[in-house]
């Protein structure tokens, strides 16, 4: 068996890539089920995220098994294999443990140590335990996975600085006010007449990050206004207007500012629903939505100024410098809690062996008992028999302590394999399946 991930990432693709691979909630368990459909792929598991699709999985073969989840990627996106293929990364086994605490420490993301990422990979357990697409691998990994993320947001500084991508998308829109204004540097978005579209997670974060930066009031936009009005009761210190998202063209066309979180799976403005519209001279839209929100056609219109999620690497970059060193801390932690998983799966891999050699010693046991017995005649007591029978139990236990203690305790894995290889080889223990 075979440990992998497989995926990309805003390290790997640009969003028009990423979106293609998105994979909402609502489609998961048909997701999971074309994946574990394959002979190949014995446990699966996916995360989505604005900024990467992964899928962990434990595979019979891996060459064949990574074949199967490629064109899995490439039948869900309609994308070539070999136009996915450049912007694909495939990690196995240590290595695929080493990532998906990375990720979940935050430490892969584009705002380093940012905490939606353990929500999400927390989203991936539940889901891949509700689909029952993961077996004891996966789920200890993703267990271990968010035990670790838990623990350096509460043993290190990494978590503390309220850090999101909504929080970066203000940054961006502060500093390109500042630009506009001939200053290179983040400036108050007092002056701003502000749109949020969509009240969710993201939107509330938009909100927090808003009001902290000197906004003075916002236009919350929402399909279902009531949640917009459950959202903005939460924000008594900023002014927040509620309306329906049919309002759209109105606040496009007086606002100056405008963010759009929804979770919409094509966009919902595009250059045909913007071009006609009596706007202000200039409109500066930010999208944090993918698939995104807002069509790269409005880039083309005069006054329109359109950031996305990729173009927040512009802030992240200006203060990752001590969050980095945050991350150092982190680090250490990380490789101790990939050692612990590794040890249990490299436990795991005795196990085969030993059932075949605690049944070979059983059925030795067996017929040798009953010889035995046959050869002592009907004379014997019930009493006597249990004694017999309790001594050969007992000399199959103690002949077998040694190997599975020795074969279950730490030892680097090219000892424990020769060990598993030497055990098969002396007692003839091979078998054309092993089981776990
Ligand atoms: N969660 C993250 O960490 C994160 C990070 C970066 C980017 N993003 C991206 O941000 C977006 C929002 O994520 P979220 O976590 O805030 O989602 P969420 O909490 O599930 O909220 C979804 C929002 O989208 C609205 N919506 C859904 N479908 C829509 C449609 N067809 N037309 C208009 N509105 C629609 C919902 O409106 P109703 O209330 O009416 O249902 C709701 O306001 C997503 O594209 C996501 O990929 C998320």
């Amino acid at each position: 068996m075979h440990l992998a991930v497989i995926g990309l990432s805003h390290r790997t693709a640009p969003v028009e890539i990423r979106e293609r691979l998105s994979i909402p909630e609502q489609t998961m368990e048909v997701s999971l089920q074309q994946l574990r459909a394959d002979d190949q792929v014995l446990e699966a598991s996916i995360l989505s995220t604005c900024n990467r699709l992964e899928i962990y999985t434990l595979l019979r073969h891996p060459e064949l098994g990574i074949s199967a989840v490629g064109s899995f990627l490439s039948r869900h996106s309609g994308l070539g294999v070999a136009e996915l293929e450049p912007h694909l990364f495939t990690f196995h086994h240590e290595e695929a443990v080493a990532h998906l605490l990375r990720v979940s420490a935050g430490l892969d993301s584009l705002v380093l140590g940012e905490g939606q990422i353990l929500s999400q990979v927390k989203k991936m357990v539940r889901l891949g335990q509700e689909h029952r697409s993961v077996g004891p691998i996966l789920n200890r990994l993703m267990n271990q996975a968010v035990s670790t993320g838990k623990r350096v947001r509460t043993e290190t500084n990494l978590g503390t600085g309220a850090v999101s991508i909504s929080s970066a998308a203000v940054e961006l829109a502060q500093l390109k006010v500042g630009q506009a204004r001939g200053l290179d540097q983040l400036v108050s978005l007092e002056d701003e007449q502000v749109a949020v579209v969509g009240a969710g997670r993201m939107a509330r974060l938009l909100l927090q990050h808003l009001a902290a930066k000197g906004c003075r009031g916002v236009v919350l936009l929402n399909r279902t206004v009531q949640r917009a009005e459950q959202m903005a009761a939460d924000f008594p210190a900023l002014p927040v207007q509620c309306r329906p998202i049919s309002d759209l063209d109105h606040c496009l066309s007086t606002c100056s500012l405008v963010f759009t979180s929804t979770a919409a799976d094509e966009p919902i403005i595009d250059a045909t629903r913007l071009g006609p519209l009596n706007r202000r001279s200039s409109l500066m839209l930010v999208d944090i939505g993918v698939p995104r929100n807002i069509a790269s056609d409005v880039s083309g219109l005069a006054g329109v100024q359109r950031y996305d999620v990729d173009d927040l690497q512009e802030v992240v970059n200006r203060n990752q410098e001590a969050r980095r060193e945050m991350a150092q801390e982190a680090e250490a932690m990380l490789a101790e809690e990939a050692r612990l998983f590794l040890e249990w799966w490299d436990g795991l891999e005795a196990v085969p062996v030993l059932n075949r050699l605690r049944r070979q010693l059983e059925d030795i046991r067996e017929s040798e008992l009953q010889k035995a017995l046959s050869r002592m005649g009907p004379d014997l007591s019930s009493r006597e028999r249990k004694v017999v029978e309790a001594l050969s139990k007992g000399i199959i236990n103690k002949i077998l302590h040694n190997p599975v203690t020795q074969l279950r305790a730490p030892q680097s894995r090219p000892q424990r394999h020769a060990n598993i290889r030497a055990l098969s080889e002396l007692f003839d223990l091979h078998e054309a399946s092993d089981e776990v």
